[in-house]
């Protein structure tokens, strides 16, 4: 038994390392970071944001979708240290146009400065603010071509409506966090994961939308919700 239970021990590290592995290749591959992306990390960092940014393939899977819808004007619920701003801008056409909403004004002050210190401070914009009060102000703005939530969690399913309303079909709604190691899909425990379950719930049976959740972060346990728009 004893023996059994090792050679399964390092069956799992070893798959773990094999994932590990095939997540550094595609990295290196596709999604490498460059010193503007770099220097956002470390200011991130020495401001005391919390290290929960996307992932690199997660980046270039953004800027992918947004190529593919065309965009050129993109919308962001929650900058966090505008590491996920600067892929998607770098998704935009000279005349594109990016808007993050972020709560915090020290954390919106250290967003700017990354967006200036990787060059995309032109087409894009930080507004300060609860997103529930700033998305209304959005309406005549719209229609935005990729939204991306990325915020806080109980609201999520408010996010998506508004989402759904800033949009057009064939618009493409991606959201952070929806799989949580599967709570994703369970029974909630607290009002965060009440808020990512009844997003899933709603993308999975909306008829205006096409939807898939993915499994694409670090480790294969988190990743984004992806829905769009239906003509
Ligand atoms: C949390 C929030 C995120 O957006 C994320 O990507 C990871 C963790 C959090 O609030 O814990
Ligand atoms: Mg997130």
């Amino acid at each position: 038994m004893m023996v059994n239970d090792s050679y399964e021990v390092s069956g799992l590290q070893q798959q773990a390392k094999t994932r590990q592995n095939i997540v550094e290749a595609i990295t290196r591959n596709f999604a490498d970071e460059d010193e503007g992306l770099k220097h956002a990390l470390k200011a991130a960092k020495q401001a005391g944001l919390p290290e929960i940014q996307i992932s690199p393939i997660q980046g270039k899977f953004l800027q992918l979708l947004a190529v593919a819808c065309n965009a050129q004007k993109i919308l962001e619920i929650g900058s966090l240290g505008g590491y996920s701003g600067i892929w998607l801008a770098r998704a935009l056409p000279a005349k594109g146009h990016f808007i993050t909403l972020e709560i915090n004004p020290t954390h919106a002050e250290v967003v700017r400065n990354a967006f200036k210190q990787a060059g995309v401070s032109d087409r894009t914009e930080v507004r300060v603010g609860n997103a529930l009060d700033l998305l209304p102000q959005l309406l005549n703005e719209a229609p935005f071509d990729l939204i991306f939530i990325d915020a806080d969690k109980p609201p999520y399913p408010q996010y998506l409506d508004w989402a759904l309303r800033l949009s057009r079909p064939g618009s493409i709604i991606v959201a952070d966090n929806t799989i949580r190691s599967g709570k994703g899909f369970e029974e909630p425990q607290d009002e965060g994961m009440a808020g990512i379950v009844a997003y899933n719930k709603r993308i999975a049976s909306d008829p205006r939308l096409i939807s898939l959740d993915l499994a694409m972060d670090d480790d294969y346990t988190d990743g984004f919700a992806i829905s769009v728009v239906r003509q």
